[in-house]
């Protein structure tokens, strides 16, 4: 604990301590105000739609920010700012009549739900007041569960929707990427299915009733009418937030699962790498590797759609291996090894992690790191698979309620070696209440305790941003962490400071910056109280953070 706080001082903030309130707090000379909120107009029709005793109407529920704010990118489109924000779920309690008691009651409902969802492009703005959304910007635009899409790849299809965007990347040809999470929970059966779909559907938790009774009152969403509908859920989709008329792609060639995030990279020979998690207890990493290689100044060419796709192994000496997902390794066809990737890497014995999140990686030198955030079954049961959840290397504790952080160095510093050498970078725990593993690892005290590492962004300088989604009751094993919160991590020296913290009942996740890093842009999701507003429903919503100085933030 003496080393951690002594080299904090590298940090350019004083080191904040835990908070249990229903604020936002962040180190002395910086500030925050909110940018959006959920409900917040992007076009001046649909000013004044949101109410706090109604949430947002139906009519105006495609014309305003989302709710649940997840992963988000920033692009500099000709000057202007323009932020692709990704809204994860919705609180149907919060959204619906209270009559309704969290179940929509009719198509409308339905339609009010599924529009705050999705993606959000908007524009914003510094106009002397701090960021702001810029109301009616041409570059303004939603996209949810109905938006047509295209698909590109060997099992393409001809799609509507992209739903429970949970993670996000960018490309380097400056489009976005959204990835679609826990899609399975939007689908429910109102008769008999299919047998010869029930492997795959009980791999990915597809079955029973929907979490929203869309299948109550829209077919697509009904797998014994349409059984099909999951396998086009569960993509990682390419949006251009330059052109508002352009249908966002799923890239089949990145595999099916429950895609966290999307982090590429370029290997050392131009081909383009793409780190991917699944985050679900016990199932794996991947990357995906394109045949071609992209060079400064082109555009799309294909290259998410024609390569390979890899999952990791981890090995107890501390190296690893990114097995290739092929015909020939698996005895699956190609179509199959993408619709159903989980069951690909089970066939390869793939490594079972707990809970794959952000994968996040270092911009000055060669390496990757992945949050896992928790996995109670560790040790405990199998995974859907049936494979083994047995502790190993990169997950060492049973029923894990803390997490830790992975990181690999790619052989010869090239992202496109499929051969690794892997330590953890952090273990999550509580030195407070335990002396053994689960008081975490030695760049952990008293004073940097966290849970659940979840997002997580590396700025310019090289720093680890790391954001969490855990248990905040500050009780038990979780005494001392508060609420919520974002840190800091050198990635050199492992030391990590606490940043921010946010309100009690939320979790922190997307970051992203304005082009002159002068202002972070943070998400706030699932917020409890009447945050931000201070009376009302509590509103999830994207913040702007900076120094009181001017001097950059990242
Ligand atoms: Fe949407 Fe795994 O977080
Ligand atoms: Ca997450
Ligand atoms: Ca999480
Ligand atoms: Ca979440």
């Amino acid at each position: 604990a003496g080393t951690a706080s002594a080299a904090a001082h590298a940090f350019p903030f004083t080191p904040i301590g835990i908070a249990t309130d229903f604020e936002v707090h962040v180190p002395e000379g910086y500030s925050w105000k909110p940018l959006v909120r959920w409900g917040d107009p992007l076009f001046s029709e649909a000013k004044g739609a949101y109410s706090a005793e109604n949430g947002v109407s139906v009519e105006m529920s495609d014309k305003v920010f989302g709710e649940n704010t997840d992963g988000m990118e920033l692009f500099n489109i000709d000057g202007r700012e323009i932020l692709a924000i990704n809204s994860e779920y919705v609180n149907p309690k919060i959204n619906l009549p209270a009559a309704s008691d969290g179940v929509p009651q009719s198509a409308d409902e339905v339609t009010l739900l599924k529009n705050l969802q999705g993606v959000t492009v908007l524009e914003v703005a510094d106009q002397g007041n701090g960021y702001e959304v810029v109301v009616d910007s041409p570059y303004n635009r939603r996209i949810t569960h109905e938006t047509q899409m295209t698909m590109d790849g060997p099992a393409g299809m001809s799609p509507l929707g992209t739903m429970n965007n949970c993670g996000s990347g960018t490309t380097l040809w400056g489009t976005y990427l959204t990835c679609e999470e826990n899609f399975n929970g939007y689908f429910g059966a109102t008769g008999a299915t299919e047998a010869s779909l029930e492997a795959g559907y009980t791999r990915y938790g597809i079955g029973g009733e929907g979490r929203y009774a869309y299948e109550k009152f829209d077919p697509r969403y009904d797998i014994s009418a349409e059984p099909n509908e999951p396998h086009r859920h569960g993509w990682v989709t390419e949006i251009d937030p330059s052109d508002p008329t352009s249908a966002p792609v799923k890239h089949t060639a990145l595999g099916r699962f429950k895609h966290e995030n999307a982090e590429m990279v370029q290997a050392a020979d131009g081909r383009i790498v793409v780190y991917m998690g699944d985050d679900e207890r016990g199932e794996f990493i991947y990357k995906y590797v394109s045949d071609a290689s992209w060079s400064e100044g082109q555009r799309t060419n294909g290259l998410l759609s024609n390569g390979t796709l890899y999952v990791a192994k981890f090995y107890e000496n501390m190296t690893g291996e990114w097995l290739a997902l092929t015909p020939q390794t698996t005895g699956m066809s190609i179509e199959d090894i993408l619709i159903f990737s989980r069951m690909a890497g089970s066939r390869v014995w793939a490594t079972t992690m707990d809970r794959p999140e952000w994968i996040a990686c270092n911009p000055l030198k060669a390496e990757g790191y992945c949050a896992l955030t928790n996995n109670r079954n560790r040790g405990v049961k199998p995974n859907a698979g049936g494979d083994d959840t047995s502790v190993n290397g990169p997950n060492p504790r049973e029923t894990n309620h803390y997490g830790q952080i992975v990181r690999w160095t790619p052989a010869g510093g090239d992202h496109g070696a499929t051969d690794f050498q892997w330590d953890l970078y952090v273990m999550a725990g509580n030195p407070e209440v335990y002396t053994n593993e689960y008081g975490g690892s030695a760049n952990i005290n008293a004073g940097n305790m966290f849970n659940s590492p979840d997002g997580m962004a590396f700025d310019s300088k090289g720093m680890l941003w790391i954001q969490t989604d855990g248990d905040d009751d500050n009780a038990e094993y979780f005494a001392g962490m508060g609420n919520n919160q974002m840190l800091v991590g050198n990635a050199e020296t492992g030391e990590i400071v606490r940043f921010m913290t946010a309100p009690n009942g939320s979790e922190v996740t997307g970051l992203t910056w304005s082009s002159d890093r002068k202002v972070a842009f943070v998400g706030v999701q699932h917020p409890g109280g009447s945050w931000p507003d201070g009376a009302g429903k509590p509103r999830s919503a994207v913040i702007s953070v900076w120094r009181d100085d001017g001097q950059t933030v990242g």
